[in-house]
C-alpha cells in the first residue's frame, strides 16, 4: 500500500494541508508531515511539530496513539519506516539518515526497556557510551548530575533498582554528547519519590540547554515538567501548544488523555 492510497482512502487527512514554514530562523528541532509504516500499518499519520532549543515539549495521547512510533521516527530507528517528510536538528537534515548517523548529530533515544548493561558496573557502562563518542561528557560530570550514580559506580547494573537503571540509562545516552534527548515513559513503575529525582535531573538537563521531548503515561507529572505539549491522536497530532494549556483545560485532558 503507498502513501497514496491511504490518501485516497481518507487516512491520512490531517485537518489541514501541510504548509511548510517559510522565512525567519528555523526551528531548532523540526518534524514536518512525517508518515511512516510498519510493514503494510500506516502509523504516523503526518505529524508535524517544532520544538525550540532548550525547550522540554510533552508528546502525550492515549495508548496506541503513535508517540512511541513518533519517537522511533524522529531516531531514524528502521521501524516504522519513515516514507514521507522532514526531520531537521540544528539545521541537519536527520530525514536523509540512518539512526547512527543520526545520534552522531546528536540524537540520544533512552527507550522504554532502559538499555543498560546489565552485567557491567556503573561506570563501565557510563565508559562504553564514552568510548562510542568521546566527546560527551566526562564520567566525573555525569557523577555530579547524579549522585545516586556515583555512589553506586562499582554496583552491577543488573542489580540496581528501576529507578536507578532508569537514571544509568539516561546517564549513558548524556555521556554521548547529545543536542536532543528523547525519552520514552522515563517514569514508568517508579515510586513518586524516585520520580521526584529524575524530574530534578531533567531539569538540570534543561539548564544545560539540551533539548528534550518527552514520552509519558504519567501525563500531569510530564506537564508539569514541560514548556510545551503535543498530544497525538490515532497517529495525528491534535493539539499543539503550552503545557500549562493542557493542564488548565479539563476537557480536552478528558477527550485525549482520559485523565
Ligand atoms: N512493530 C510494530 N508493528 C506493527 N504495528 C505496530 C508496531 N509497533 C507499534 N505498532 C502499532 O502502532 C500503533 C502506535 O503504537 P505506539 O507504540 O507508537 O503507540 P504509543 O502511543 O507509544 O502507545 P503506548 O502508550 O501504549 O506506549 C499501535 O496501533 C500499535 O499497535
Ligand atoms: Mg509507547
Amino acid at each position: 500500500m503507498t502513501l497514496l492510497d491511504d490518501k485516497l482512502a481518507g487516512r491520512s487527512a490531517p485537518g489541514v494541508a501541510p504548509v511548510k514554514p517559510q522565512g525567519g530562523a528555523p526551528a531548532f528541532f523540526s518534524a514536518w508531515d512525517l508518515h511512516a509504516y510498519y510493514g503494510e500499518s500506516y502509523i504516523v499519520q503526518g505529524v508535524r511539530f517544532d520544538v525550540r532549543e532548550g525547550e522540554i515539549l510533552a508528546l502525550l495521547g492515549r495508548n496506541g496513539a503513535g508517540k512511541t512510533s513518533t519517537l522511533r521516527t524522529i531516531a531514524r530507528m528502521d521501524n516504522p519506516r519513515l516514507t514521507h517528510g522532514e526531520i531537521w536538528l540544528d539545521h541537519q537534515p536527520l530525514h536523509e539518515m540512518k539512526s547512527f548517523q543520526a545520534a552522531r548529530c546528536g540524537v540520544g533515544l533512552v527507550p522504554e526497556d532502559r538499555r543498560i548493561i546489565p552485567g557491567l558496573t556503573v561506570q563501565e557502562n557510563l565508559e562504553l557510551s564514552q568510548i562510542a563518542e568521546p566527546k560527551g561528557w566526562s564520567i566525573e560530570r555525569i557523577y555530579d548530575h547524579f549522585p545516586r550514580l556515583a555512589e553506586r559506580r562499582n554496583q552491577e547494573g543488573i542489580t540496581m533498582s528501576g529507578g536507578e537503571q532508569q537514571m544509568l540509562a539516561i546517564a549513558r545516552v548524556l555521556a554521548r554528547d547529545i543536542k536532543l534527548l528523547l525519552l520514552d515513559e522515563p517514569y514508568e513503575g517508579l515510586a513518586p519519590v524516585i520520580v521526584h529525582e529524575i524530574e530534578r535531573i531533567l531539569e538540570g538537563v534543561k539548564e544545560l540547554g539540551i533539548t528534550t521531548i518527552i514520552v509519558e503515561q504519567n501525563a500531569i507529572a510530564a506537564l508539569h515538567l514541560a514548556d510545551r505539549a503535543v498530544i497525538l491522536d490515532m497517529g495525528e497530532v491534535v493539539f499543539d501548544g503550552a503545557a500549562q494549556e493542557v493542564l488548565d483545560n479539563a476537557e480536552l485532558r478528558q477527550e485525549y488523555l482520559a485523565i
